[in-house]
Parts: structure tokens; sequence; C-alpha cells
């Protein structure tokens, strides 16, 4: 195997690493067209360096159910593997992952997360209120919502937050696997987790002595069968939950907006259609998702869609990419707002993954994406023209700002 090195990546070879250029700004543009031009090739391809990139939505499906699919460290020069403290079950195997996400699923349930209805509808109320002429919608609504929303489910005393923004930056970017990001940006990532730990060590701390009605208190105190979350573990999945809640749904309202802006018979319907709002969002979530793709390493010698794979290997699995592959999807290309209308029984999309790390996450940010896209285009929105411009991540799709003028 080449050598993947970070240094191998400063010198451009990422194409080469994944088969496709992300650091191109017409990637940015259309990374669908890069998929489909890519899928031309085969369901399954392996680039010049040996990782093995599918774009097939029957590919990326069985390897996420598949239990010989997973996150040991064994990618050869392809993984290296966060420093044990530091990793979430984010990217843990069973049997560690299944008895993690027990315990936060405990603390983070669909009930709890119902409660906030509310609160969600309040803050994007206050968000939204008194917004009119040019607006950055990325600044003004995408962002601080998911931020408000966690910092709040956590515990995060509201004078805390700004710290989180420069930190959750340099995780987001670390959300990109290694050997794709030069060792400045790991070094930064691993010191905004370094001192995001530390953070959350003394707010559990105090959390410990002086329980709240908050998640941190939860997860401080939740235990099962004797089993319980240790220190590292818990911190570990504050920094988690942190970051999916800065990084994820931001993108998926932002997106989300973008795409109804730039098909207004497809905008006339969303406001039309109230009722089909929770229907609409799954549509948004398929066509520009906010997370475009995951890995997995082979644990064991195994086959995907007839091909070989050693043990070891590793596997880009383009969920964004399946998302519209064809011999699935009608129409991929085609936003359908009413593609999962009641009634119809359209193949589930991949952008909150599938099998056991399903996001956990999944009906909170349902919640706010529902929401804030229905409040907004309550009111007259319209895109100003001008360039796009997004952020410089592989796993996440997003947007730096989206300008609009909002007519009151
Ligand atoms: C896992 C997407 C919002 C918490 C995942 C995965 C995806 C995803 C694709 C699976 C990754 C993999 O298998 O490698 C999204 C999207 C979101 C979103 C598109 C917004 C639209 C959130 C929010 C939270 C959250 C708001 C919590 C505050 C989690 C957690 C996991 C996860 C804890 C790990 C689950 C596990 O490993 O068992 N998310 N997420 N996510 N997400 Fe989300």
């Amino acid at each position: 195997m080449a050598d993947t090195s970070a240094q191998a990546v400063q010198d451009g070879e990422a194409a080469a690493i994944l088969g496709f250029d992300p650091s191109d700004p017409a990637f940015h543009a259309d990374p669908y067209a890069h998929y489909r031009a890519l899928a031309a090739g085969g369901r399954l391809q392996q680039t010049t360096v040996g990782l093995w990139v599918s774009t097939s939505y029957e590919l990326c499906e069985g390897a996420l159910r598949d239990p010989r699919f997973g996150h040991r460290p064994q990618g050869g020069g392809l993984w290296r593997d966060a420093p044990q403290r530091n990793r979430s079950f984010l990217t843990m195997d069973p049997p560690d992952h299944t008895r993690l996400r027990r315990l936060v699923s405990k603390a983070f349930t669909p009930r709890l997360v119902e409660r906030l209805r509310p609160r969600v509808e309040e803050l994007v109320d206050d968000l939204l209120d008194g917004l009119s002429g040019e607006v950055d919608l990325i600044a003004s609504l995408a962002y601080p919502l998911p931020v408000i929303v966690i910092s709040e489910m956590l515990g995060v005393p509201p004078r805390d937050r700004d710290l989180f923004k420069g930190w959750s930056d340099a995780l987001a970017r670390g959300l990109d696997p290694d050997f794709l990001l030069p060792d400045a940006e790991i070094a930064l990532r691993d010191e905004a987790r370094a001192e995001f730990a530390a953070y959350f060590r003394e707010l559990a701390a105090q959390r410990r002595a002086e329980p709240r009605d908050d998640l941190l208190s939860a997860l401080v105190g939740v235990s099962d069968g004797g089993d319980v979350l240790s220190e590292e573990e818990l911190l570990a999945t504050c920094v988690l939950l942190l970051v999916a809640g800065h990084e994820t749904t931001v993108n998926l309202i932002g997106n989300g907006a973008l795409a109804l802006l730039r098909h207004p018979e497809q905008l006339a319907l969303f406001r039309e259609r109230p009722g089909n709002v929770a229907a609409a969002v799954e549509e948004l979530l398929r066509y520009d998702p906010p997370v475009q793709l995951t890995l997995r390493a082979a644990l064991e010698d195994v086959e995907l869609g007839g091909t070989p794979l050693e043990e070891g290997r590793l596997v880009l699995l383009l969920t964004g990419a399946a998302n519209r592959d064809p011999s699935v999807f009608a129409d991929p290309d085609r936003l359908d707002l009413l593609r999962y209308a009641e009634g119809r029984d359209a193949p589930r999309h991949l952008s909150f993954g599938h099998g056991i790390h399903f996001c956990l996450g999944a009906p909170l940010a349902r919640l706010e994406g529902q929401i804030a896209l229905k409040k907004l285009f309550e009111r007259d929105v319209a895109l100003t023209a001008g360039d796009l411009v997004y952020r410089d991540n592989l796993v996440l799709r997003g947007l730096r700002d989206l300008p609009v003028v909002i007519r009151a």
C-alpha cells in the first residue's frame, strides 16, 4: 500500500486516495455529479492507494449492518487511530459500543426529546423575530438553534457557549478521516478535545455534587445493573454530543433551506402542506445530506457485493451517493417533497446512517429541522445572488453562510 500519511495528502493526493478531489470547488458545488461519475466505474472500486469506495445503496446499507465491518484500527497506513481515551462510542465496536450506547440512550430518550418541542419553537421564534432585509441564515438561525438546544440539554451555562465555537470547529474538521488531515489539523483537534474534556470534567464534578434536571446530571447518574459510565467515557460522550449538536443540524437547516429556495415549486408545496413537513424534511435529508460518508474497516476477510476484501481494508461508504442511487430511488436527482409522504414507500435514506450506529440524535435533529424550516418559510424569503461557499470538510457538507433577503 502506498504511503498515505498526511504529508502525502498535503501534496495533493487526496484525490488519489478517494477517487475524487474534495478540494475542487466544482466538487463542493455539486458533489453528486462527481459521485455519479465515480459510480459509472462500478459499485465498489479500489482507489490507487488501496482504499475501497462504494457509491451503491445496497453495498453501503449492507456494510453498515454487517458485523464483519467495524472500527477496529486495522487499516494499515490508512488508519491512525485516536488514542483510546478520546474515543467515543461512535467509533467503537460491540461489546463496548453496545454497552455505552445503551447507557447513553437511557439519558437521551425520545420522550426527553419530545419534551423539548415548546422550547425549540420558542427559540426559533426568538431567532427569527425581527429578522428582515439581508440576513445570513447560517449565523442567524441554522447555527445558533442546535447549539443552544444541545447546550441547554446538557446543562452548559449560556455564558460558556462561545467557548465551544472554536473547539467545535477544530473537532468538526477532525471528523474527517485522519489520513486526509494534515498533522497541524490533527494537533488542533486533539488540543480542542482535551480542552473540551477538561471543561466537562469540571462541570460534571459540579453536577455530581449537586444534580440538576439536565442531561449531564443524567449521564453522571446513569447506571444499568451496576454498570456505569467511567469518567473518560462520560467526557468522550459529552464531546460527541456537543460536536453532533453543533455541526450537523446546522447543515440540515442550511442545506434544506437552500434546496427549497432553489426549487420554488417545491417551496410552494412545502408551504401549502404543513402536514407534510416531516416527510419533506426526510426528502431534504436524502437530497443534500449534512453527513456525506462514513468509513468502516473489514474486521475479517469478507465479500462485499461479490468483491473479496481482506481483513483490515477500509471502505469509504458514500451515503450521500447511495441516497441518489438510481437502482433504488426513482428519479434520484429530483427534489420531491412527497417522496416520503404518507402512503408512499420510498426506501429509507442513509443520512442518519444505518445499523448499530444509527444516529442517536435523529429525533432531536428532525424536531429542530422541521420547526426551523416551517417557521422560516412562513416568512417571505429569497436567495441573494452570488457564489455560495462551503465549509472545508469532507464528511460534513454545509455552507459557510447563506445570504437571503427576508421581507417583513
Ligand atoms: C451518529 C448523522 C444530528 C448524535 C450519526 C451517524 C450519522 C449521523 C450518519 C452514524 C455515523 C456512522 O455510522 O459512522 C446526523 C445528522 C444529523 C445528526 C445528519 C443532523 C441532521 C445529531 C444530533 C445528535 C447526534 C443533534 C445529538 C445531540 C449522534 C450520536 C451518534 C450519531 C451520539 C453515534 C451513534 C452510535 O455510534 O451508536 N449521526 N446526526 N446526531 N449521532 Fe447524529
